[in-house]
């Protein structure tokens, strides 16, 4: 069982970027649980469908408006919040946006990360930070076994790139300015595609599943044969709490550094696996191969080894693919309900989770 409690962050004040994204409202939601003071930072919602809207987290926490790459803007969020914890989403998180617009995608993770980070040393009274990067820093070589979290960064396409330069700045500022005892104490998480309801994201999977079972349509896959780590959203969040909670302690320099949360193998499968998987639980439906968005430019294979996650922090992956499945498709069931209809549901969900989480130990 894991030492590290959630409670830590009852009536603690939390900063988070990305609120309005799809990990980040995920996130938001499970913090309030918690009885944290939420402030948000980021761009507002891009759809209504939105978790952040579906859920009314805009009136559940302070969301601010705002543009990582902006510094001053940023500075004064934390300036007047004063937060003990930070959770960093904010992210241009797509790889084939990033084809089409690398710049953004630098400046968005690589300067939005520095910026956080120089937000975090400027100002007092920041105890743990944990910034989020990807499965996709690391130089794929399309290994058939884990990547560890000291292998090396690298990345072929924009997004990838981005994501191991912004490792590299974490890991700088780490050992340049956060060393101090009373200094705080700062991690990245690397964790790989998540699901789970109120994602509406271009180009991603489930979505593109869900739009396409809605109106009764073909799904069209991209990269049947693309292994991929799969987990329900509440996976790896659990970890970057519990990571939150470990850097908050006594004992927090020790946490500090980067960490991997991907699913046990067993959830490691192909795109047609996890589609065939959706319809299953669905109902109904069908999908054809896209022979002419084939051999796109992301790659086939990409694993991450948990072990120091299992070990140091006792954190555990606990839902098997057909759950993590049944979760997400639950949640995309109900998102034209009222708020605390779709609030509670996710509420629920999260309980069940903990729940799991508590019975195996
Ligand atoms: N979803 C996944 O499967 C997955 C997998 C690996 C890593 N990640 C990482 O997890 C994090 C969250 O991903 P997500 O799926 O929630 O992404 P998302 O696209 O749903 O949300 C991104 C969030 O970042 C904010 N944002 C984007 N550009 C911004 C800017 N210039 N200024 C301020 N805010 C900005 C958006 O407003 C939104 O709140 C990202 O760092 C992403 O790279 C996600």
């Amino acid at each position: 069982m894991t030492p590290f409690s959630l409670n830590n962050y009852s009536g603690k004040k939390v900063l988070l970027t990305g609120d309005t994204g799809f990990k980040g409202s995920w996130l938001a939601i499970w913090l309030l649980k918690l009885g944290a003071r939420v402030t948000g930072f980021g761009l507002p919602p891009k759809n209504l469908e939105d978790n952040f809207t579906v859920s009314g987290l805009n009136s559940r926490i302070d969301h601010l408006n705002g543009d990582i790459r902006d510094y001053t803007l940023l500075s004064d969020a934390f300036k007047e919040f004063r937060p003990e914890f930070v959770f960093h989403l904010a992210a241009q998180a797509l790889v084939l946006d990033s084809y089409k617009d690398p710049r953004l995608t630098f400046t968005t993770n690589v300067t939005g990360t520095l910026n956080v980070l120089e937000a975090i040393r400027k100002n007092p009274g920041i105890k743990a930070a944990v910034i989020v990067t990807s499965d996709k820093c690391y130089e794929n070589r399309e290994w058939v076994h884990g990547y560890r979290e000291s292998d090396p960064l690298g990345g072929g396409d924009p997004y990838s790139a981005s994501k191991g330069a912004a490792e590299i700045v974490i890991s700088s500022y780490i050992r340049s300015f956060f060393q101090e005892k009373n200094s705080p104490c700062v991690a990245s998480v690397r964790a790989g595609n998540v699901i789970g309801g109120g994602d509406w994201s271009e180009n991603r999977i489930i979505p593109d599943c869900i739009r396409s079972l809605r109106c009764n349509r073909s799904i069209g896959l991209r990269n049947p044969h693309s292994i991929r780590p799969w987990q329900h959203v509440l996976e790896p969040l659990y970890g970057y709490l519990l990571l939150g909670s470990a850097l908050s302690g006594p004992d927090g320099k020790t946490f500090c550094g980067p960490w991997n949360f991907g699913p046990h193998p067993c959830n490691i499968v192909t795109v047609e696996d996890l589609v065939q998987e959706i319809i299953c639980q669905w109902g109904s439906g069908m999908y054809h191969i896209n022979e002419s968005q084939q051999k796109s430019k992301e790659s086939n294979m990409l694993v991450l080894d948990i072990n120091k996650a299992l070990h140091l922090l006792k954190w555990n992956p606990v839902l098997p693919l057909k759950k993590s499945v049944q979760f997400t498709i639950d949640e995309y069931r109900i998102e034209g309900l009222s708020e605390d209809v779709v609030f509670n549901q996710r509420s629920a969900h999260i309980d069940e989770y903990m729940n799991i989480q508590l019975s195996m130990v």
